[in-house]
């Protein structure tokens, strides 16, 4: 679907139904976009390359340190189907700041952890910067088993290490005005070099938001690590968001800052393109992209995705019975 066309004059402007910081930043990228002759269906969330190392030498060269006397919380031990193996977990994934295919793990090492540094602010009470150790030793570290779905319709479990997101919405009170709060990852042109020829128009940094009361949610979790360790760089260390009943995109890795907004913020993906990639984002079999199918998920596993087993797409990615109730 081209993202780019002209709207006729009984339409309303989107400046109407949008609120304005949405709208400002989808225009300027936008205007960016026209300006290069390019078109939403040129920008997929797709793409995938084989990689040649093997997967033994992935999790070799990206070994993180494991966690000790790690308890999985008994709410979230199992799912309907096997946890993925680590090793596809760590070696198929979507991060654009370092490549537009799946193989960015070897990119993503370039990406510097160390004095990692969590800005919390905007309207809240308690405003801080949270150095990242600290963090990890503030809040109780659970492993929870999530289900994990991609807008792309593939899907995987993975075994998460980290905590409510409740807990850092607690510590840091947010005031009765704040209504959304907006995640931003970390950006820096020198190390994160993007996705190819378009990324130049991508609007950099990554950010995603959610509502309040979503982010309130059980269910919102701080990822710090998986299977056991520490996250890896290409799974969004040092800390990313699993948002386990919406599209993975929703998540957003390596977070340097989070505010707390009166206003729907504009996000990365639903500036690129409103029409495929929503705010809201909540897993819908009965909802199409309007490029593919979302009633059905592929399950990675090994080999080539066209023989990767197909599962029909649970409403809420099946978390229905925990959030349904925010949407009613
Ligand atoms: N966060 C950042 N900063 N950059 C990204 O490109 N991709 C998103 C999400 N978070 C992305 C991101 C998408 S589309 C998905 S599906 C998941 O990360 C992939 O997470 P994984 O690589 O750990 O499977």
């Amino acid at each position: 679907m081209p993202l780019i066309r002209v709207p006729k004059s009984w339409e309303i402007p989107d400046r109407e139904i949008t609120p304005e910081t949405v709208f400002l930043n989808r225009r300027r990228f936008m205007t960016n976009l026209i300006a290069a002759g390019v078109t939403a269906a040129m920008l997929p969330l797709a793409g995938c390359k084989n990689n040649a190392a093997t997967s033994k030498e992935i999790l070799d060269k990206t070994a993180t340190q494991a966690y000790n006397g790690l308890s999985r919380n008994p709410k979230f031990a199992q799912v309907d189907r096997p946890i993925t193996d680590e090793a596809l977990a760590t070696k198929y994934n979507n991060f654009y700041e370092y490549g537009g295919t799946k193989s960015i793990w070897e990119a993503a090492q370039a990406l510097p952890t160390e004095n990692w540094k969590v800005e919390v602010g905007g309207l809240v009470k308690n405003p801080k910067t949270y150095d990242i150790d600290d963090l990890y030793k503030k809040f109780p570290i659970e492993e929870r088993v999530y289900r994990f779905r991609c807008v792309e319709a593939w899907a995987m479990v993975v075994p998460w290490v980290g905590f409510p997101m409740k807990l850092l919405m607690a510590d840091v009170e947010p005031k009765s005005e704040a209504k959304f709060v907006r995640f931003t990852s970390f950006y820096d042109p020198k190390i994160t070099k993007g996705a190819g020829v378009f990324s130049q128009f991508y609007p950099w940094p990554y950010t995603e938001a959610l509502r309040v009361e979503e982010m309130a949610n059980d269910l919102a979790f701080f990822a710090t690590g998986l299977y056991g360790r520490k996250l890896p760089k290409q799974n969004g260390a040092p800390l990313r968001q699993v948002i386990p009943w919406k599209y993975g995109f929703k998540g957003a890795k390596s977070i340097v800052k989070i505010e707390f907004v009166e206003k729907q913020p504009a996000t990365f993906w639903n500036t690129i393109g409103p029409n495929e990639y929503d705010f809201e984002a909540n897993v819908n079999p009965e909802k199409p992209h309007p490029r593919w199918s979302q009633a059905s998920e592929r399950i990675v596993g090994p080999g080539n995705s066209w023989s990767w087993e197909t599962r029909p797409t649970l409403a809420y990615n099946g978390y229905g019975e925990y959030v349904a109730s925010l949407y009613s």
